[in-house]
């Protein structure tokens, strides 16, 4: 299985802390039937220059893939980033290139939870008409769509994937995000479910679990379509 949203490498965000705790993370992930995953990490242009954080960001994937060969982790690790959609990363996206999942033309992005849909929506229009493919980050997160899920209809309609976090499925983020995410997934229009794992012990990577709930409750190829066939495509 494919995990397109962990936080998994160390000291550069709110994920691992360590380069221990991202080892540790990469022996559940496997161990959790995951074979695959993009490492992205947070990036907010309104904190600090893209160029700089993204030179950082190289170095740290390196030094991770070093890692896992040397302690034979069968791991592989893609390049990513979950970017925080805001006026700054707009203005960086006018004059530069943003950084994709795998290198690709395909973004993770988020915004802040309490975004009105119309704010969201006009940013999001902005990327896409820059020819960029998006992939919406836990979107049963977000308030808007905790007081309406329907609201969600306008950015599925646009082409936007909407990627679901595991923890929502198991009710880790509370009543709403679960209803939210078991709308999306009833309706089939949750294209990617993954992990958002940040540390080894409570925001965990692995899907064990979440695919036998997906296989249960929507649909026998659930998992399949889910959590390989549709990551592997945007990764390829
Ligand atoms: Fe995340």
């Amino acid at each position: 299985m494919i995990d397109l949203h962990i936080h998994i490498l160390s000291e550069l965000d709110d994920g691992a802390e360590s380069i221990e705790e991202a080892v540790e993370m990469a022996e559940i992930a496997v161990a959790g039937g995951i074979d695959t995953i993009a490492a992205t990490s947070h990036g907010d242009f309104s904190l600090y220059n893209p160029e700089e954080y993204l030179e950082v960001y190289r170095k740290k994937l390196t030094a991770f893939r070093k890692e896992l060969i040397k302690r034979n982790i069968p791991l592989k690790v893609c390049s990513g980033m979950e970017l925080m959609v805001n006026e700054s990363l707009l203005q960086w996206a006018r004059k530069g290139a943003l950084f994709g999942i795998n290198g690709g033309k395909y973004l993770l992005v988020e915004f802040l939870f309490d975004i009105s849909l119309s704010q969201g929506e006009r940013m999001l229009e902005e990327l896409l008409n820059m020819g960029y493919k998006l992939i919406l980050a836990h979107p049963e997160r977000y308030d808007f769509v905790k007081r309406r899920p329907e609201a969600l209809y306008s950015l599925y309609d646009k082409g936007i994937i909407l990627q679901v976090n595991k923890g929502s499925i198991l009710g880790d983020f509370g009543r709403r995000a679960f209803y939210g995410a078991d709308w999306m997934l009833s309706q089939g229009m949750a294209g990617v479910v993954a992990s958002d794992a940040h540390d080894p012990v409570l925001r965990t990577p692995g899907f064990e679990e979440t695919a036998r709930i997906l296989d249960l409750y929507y649909g026998k190829d659930a998992a399949k379509v889910l959590l390989e066939r549709n990551p592997s495509k945007i990764l390829k």
